[in-house]
């Protein structure tokens, strides 16, 4: 980043390569759970794949407000290239549990990110952190929720789909 803007930042540099590597978390995010989305639609999950779409837009969102975070306190936010992006599930139970996966990755991401502002007396960085680290926990509750669902009552090919209806209204 241009030596001159560095300068005059608000917020610690090395938070600002941090956030940006997030933002490519956000936006890896947000393309999985297309990708999920795609496949529940495909093999007749139709909540769950209104719910991928939701999630998704909602990484999207996420991302956004990381890259604006950056803007808005002087910084260069980098718009992330996303590649890569499995599209293959075993189960329905996969794809929860991939999710799960993804959402603590990002979790520790974002929690690894706050520990390194707190450590550089960063503390606009840290608040701003807050919200992302309440927002991980319910995601991963969300996640976590799916999965034992599937796993507890997933063998039957019917229950499936009635699961499927059924997490729609938790
Ligand atoms: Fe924004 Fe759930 O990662």
């Amino acid at each position: 980043m241009n030596q001159i803007i560095r300068e005059n930042l608000s917020i610690s540099v090395n938070t600002i390569d941090l956030l940006n590597d997030q933002i490519k978390k956000e936006a890896k995010a947000s393309a999985m759970y297309l990708a999920m989305a795609s496949w529940c639609d495909q093999n007749g999950f139709e909540h769950s794949a209104n719910f991928f779409y939701e999630q998704s837009s909602e990484e999207r969102d996420h991302m956004i407000k990381i890259f604006k975070f950056i803007i808005d306190n002087g910084g260069i936010a980098y718009s992330p290239e996303v590649t890569q992006i499995n599209h293959e599930f075993a189960s329905i139970l996969d794809v929860y549990k991939t999710a799960l996966h993804e959402e603590i990755n990002v979790s520790k991401s974002i929690q690894k990110i706050f520990l390194n502002c707190r450590k550089e007396n960063d503390v606009a960085s840290e608040l701003f952190l807050q919200w992302f680290i309440n927002e991980q926990l319910e995601e991963e509750q969300k996640m976590r929720h799916a999965v034992k669902i599937y796993e507890l009552h997933g063998e039957d090919v019917e229950n499936l789909y009635a699961i499927d209806k059924r997490l729609a209204t938790s």
